[in-house]
């Protein structure tokens, strides 16, 4: 999860809510999307009023909610479908029931929610929530399977405790993880208008294969206990975001985060640093350009239990190294191939930066002093130094790690066209 809520100012938004328990999710959902800045429009089917009250939801987004096409004593505004889909910037529906999936992958206009979404000229995203057994179904699989084919987006129902007393998969995703999704569908399809009109020139990846890796790893010495570290994967989803913005084919190799993985981006999921070895080194070769933002372990237990160590006295936990994976990259790296390394330093910054940039056989190399304010894991901001294999460096000033991602591409993009031309 982003430590900072996005930034939704002026968006317009349309919550579907269907008749589902996961409808009472529906409220803080609202909430986090008006806190954000956007300004929501609920529409419910009938159903969704038996889980929860239209007031609640008209109260939490200041808006009265829509429910019938044809409303009692309302003649002639019997086309607010059209013009609420000319308005919104997305749609979102969640919880999705089975049956309104089934509606919305068949064109059904039965109720203010589905035909407004068949009048919607924006992004769609589909939540889903139901029963294991409903959702599993051969009948609802293939209309999420088509709701993607016509371009909606779907998020996969969690897998959890569900209303029946089931466990599988069915649960509606966090309100947080869809307002998260929202957010990266507004910005993609404001950025996919602005990349049409001005493209990103010699900045562009259009044609380019980049890895990024990103996150922390976990090294487990029990089936419940790890070592790892802060990091959260936001500096390296930004990285792949940004890439994939630019045209790039984007494969990110993350570690354990509880971010949402960026739109048009092939995500392979590790937990240890031996499998991010394994899938950084399947994947090299075959990339222009690397960017190494995971925050490895250096070590690893040297054993793992296969049962819960029980405690006694005093413990001594054998670690052995684990491999340095940006180095093996660098030992292997072909020409024309451009790798850049990350550091995270406290003392003699540039030095040890410097030193990495060697030893690793890197391009660049982005500092986080962590001596300096605003450096570093937490926030989802972020101060680095880009150092360069030719001697240069540059301090950036204290940026959103959105915009310290844009830099750097920037930077290591504009320094090869030039050195190309
Ligand atoms: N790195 C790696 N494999 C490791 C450790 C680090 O690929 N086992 C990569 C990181 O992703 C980063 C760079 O190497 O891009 C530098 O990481 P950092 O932790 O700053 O340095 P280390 O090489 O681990 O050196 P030290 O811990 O001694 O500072």
């Amino acid at each position: 999860m982003s430590a900072s809520p996005p930034d939704l100012t002026g968006r317009h938004l349309l919550l579907g809510v269907t008749g589902s328990i996961a409808a009472y999710k529906a409220a803080p959902l609202v909430r986090l999307f008006k806190e954000a800045g956007a300004e929501v429009q609920v529409l419910m089917t009938p159903d969704a009023e038996r889980f929860i009250t239209p007031l609640t939801l008209g109260t939490l987004s200041e808006r009265e909610v829509l429910t019938e096409i044809f409303p009692e004593n309302e003649e002639g505004s019997w086309t607010k479908h059209v013009t609420l889909g000319e308005w919104a910037d997305l749609f979102v529906v969640a919880p999705a029931t089975a049956h309104t999936v089934a509606k919305l992958a068949r064109g059904f206009c039965d109720s203010m929610l589905t035909a407004t979404a068949l009048s919607a000229r924006c992004p769609l995203l589909v939540c889903p929530a139901m029963d294991r057994e409903m959702y599993r179904h051969p009948a609802t699989q293939d209309n999420l399977e088509r709701l993607e084919e016509m371009g909606y987006a779907v998020m996969p129902a969690a897998h959890g405790e569900l209303a029946s007393g089931l466990v599988g998969q069915g649960r509606m995703p966090e309100p947080d993880a869809i307002r998260e999704r929202s957010a990266e569908m507004i910005d993609r399809a404001e950025q996919s208008t602005a990349a049409s009109s001005a493209s990103f020139g010699d900045r562009s990846l259009q044609g380019e294969s980049v890895l990024v890796t990103a996150g922390p790893t976990q090294e487990p010495f029990d089936p419940v206990r790890v070592l790892t570290n802060r990091s959260t994967g936001t500096m390296g989803h930004a990285l792949a975001r940004s890439a994939a913005r630019r045209g790039g084919t984007v494969t990110l190799i993350t570690g354990p985060t509880t971010l949402a993985p960026p739109e048009d981006v092939d995500v392979v999921r590790v937990e240890t640093a031996e499998e991010m070895n394994q899938a950084v080194q399947a994947h090299r070769d075959t990339a222009d350009l690397v960017f190494m933002a995971a925050a490895v372990a250096d070590y690893t237990p040297a054993e793992r239990s296969n049962t819960k160590l029980k405690k006694g006295d005093d413990f001594v936990l054998h670690l052995r190294r684990t491999p340095d994976i940006l180095k093996t990259v660098g030992d292997h790296k072909r020409s024309g191939q451009i790798l850049v390394g990350f550091a995270m330093e406290t003392n003699d910054a540039y030095e040890n930066a410097r030193r990495k940039l060697e030893e690793k056989n890197l391009d660049w190399i982005v500092l986080n002093d962590l001596t300096e304010e605003g450096a570093g894991f937490g926030p989802n901001t972020n101060r680095v130094t880009l150092l360069s294999r030719d001697g240069a460096s540059e301090d950036l000033p204290l940026m959103a790690k959105s915009d310290v991602a844009e830099a750097i591409l920037d930077r290591v993009l504009s320094a090869h066209s030039e050195k190309a031309s």
